[in-house]
């Protein structure tokens, strides 16, 4: 059986993604994100997903050292990339200096500006998630109207443009009323990638087709559903599990890598991280019966609070959005 280690997907700049790519936000201790690093990349992944927001980078550089002493992989055999923060928003270059020093590298593969939103953070991107006396989060602009986030992306282009410390730039969280916003004003570098959550349980094929036809790989975080796995327990993914005798995770990666979409799963299971790599060849109408689950039984499992208001689909309790439909 192919392997998802071995597969790419091109991007608009000509560059080259890796389809699996390894999650790494911690799930418990940060500090565990070294060896699960460790054991993705001696198992064959080439792609690590991180983000300043994480607070697991100095330990994947920690990872990433070891694996370079040993010899296991060059820097070139790998795609890294993090992302700046909403409340980093007004200091990208600091927050991917920051990144940086903490991976021990000298450029990322990809730095995405990670929600399309300004929070509130001091000059060093603090508090993360700034609240007023009330609990509410504290915004520099107003999330639905406001378009200083532009502004971010183009101080992202200028990276790109003037220093060697970026490959490729692109974005993360881009509802299609935020592309829409967004593209008619690139300088010059569209993004290549739109990492957003996907899998069977959230049919979102109006985004990934927008995103398509503007050249903008889709990225797909929660490939399971997060926390709770529950995309596992869909009965169709178990039948397909069981028809081409691998696991319910590699159906949920091959759900994405066989539709042109990065995948990226994260596991605190070093076992699973390493035995997840085999891509099924799922046919096009099981590719269509996975999709059908989530247009008949929609769920959204990361509702964060600053997502709020940006225009997506299937948003718990997100009412500002429906002025976009
Ligand atoms: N751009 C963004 O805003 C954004 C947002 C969220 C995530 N991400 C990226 O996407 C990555 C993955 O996201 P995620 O953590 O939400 O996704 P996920 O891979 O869908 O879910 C991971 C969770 O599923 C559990 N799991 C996986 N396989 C299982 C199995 N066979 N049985 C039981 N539990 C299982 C894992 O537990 P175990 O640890 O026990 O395996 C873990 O708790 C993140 O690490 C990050 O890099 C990006």
């Amino acid at each position: 059986m192919k392997l998802a280690t071995e597969v790419d997907i091109e991007l608009n700049n000509g560059k080259k993604i890796p389809a699996l790519g390894l999650g790494t936000v911690a799930s418990d201790d940060p500090k565990d994100v070294k060896d699960q690093v460790i054991t993705a990349v001696k198992a064959g992944y080439r792609h690590i997903d991180t983000a300043w927001f994480y607070g697991t980078e100095k330990y994947i550089g920690e990872a990433l050292k070891e694996l370079f002493d040993e010899g296991v992989v060059k820097r070139d055999d790998l795609f890294i990339t993090t992302k700046v923060w909403p409340s980093f928003y007004h200091s990208p270059e600091k927050s991917l200096d920051q990144s940086l020093s903490d991976l021990g590298l000298d450029y990322v593969d990809l730095f995405l500006q990670h929600w399309p939103v300004c929070l509130h953070g001091d000059e060093n991107g603090l508090p993360k998630a700034p609240k007023d006396a009330n609990g509410n989060l504290e915004y520099d602009d107003d999330p639905v109207t406001g378009t200083k986030f532009i502004d971010v992306y183009h101080t992202l282009e200028d990276i790109l443009d003037n220093t060697s410390k970026v490959k490729a730039i692109g974005v993360s969280n881009y509802s299609i009323p935020k592309l829409r916003e967004l593209l008619p004003k690139v300088k010059k570098h569209i993004p290549v990638v739109n990492q957003i959550e996907y899998h069977p349980h959230l049919p979102q094929q109006d985004l990934v087709d927008f995103c398509e036809k503007n050249k903008i790989v889709v990225s797909c975080y929660s490939p399971v559903g997060s926390g709770g796995a529950p995309v596992l327990k869909i009965p169709l993914v178990k039948e397909l599990a069981k028809k081409y005798d691998v696991t319910e995770n590699e159906i949920a990666n091959a759900y994405n890598i066989l539709n042109n979409r990065v995948t990226l799963p994260r596991s605190s299971n070093l076992e699973r991280i390493k035995t997840i790599i085999r891509l099924p060849p799922l046919t096009k109408e099981e590719l269509d019966e996975l999709y059908q689950v989530g247009v008949n039984d929609p769920h959204r499992y990361i509702c964060d609070p600053w997502g709020y208001g940006l225009g997506f689909k299937w948003w718990t309790g997100d009412t500002l959005s429906k002025e976009f439909d």
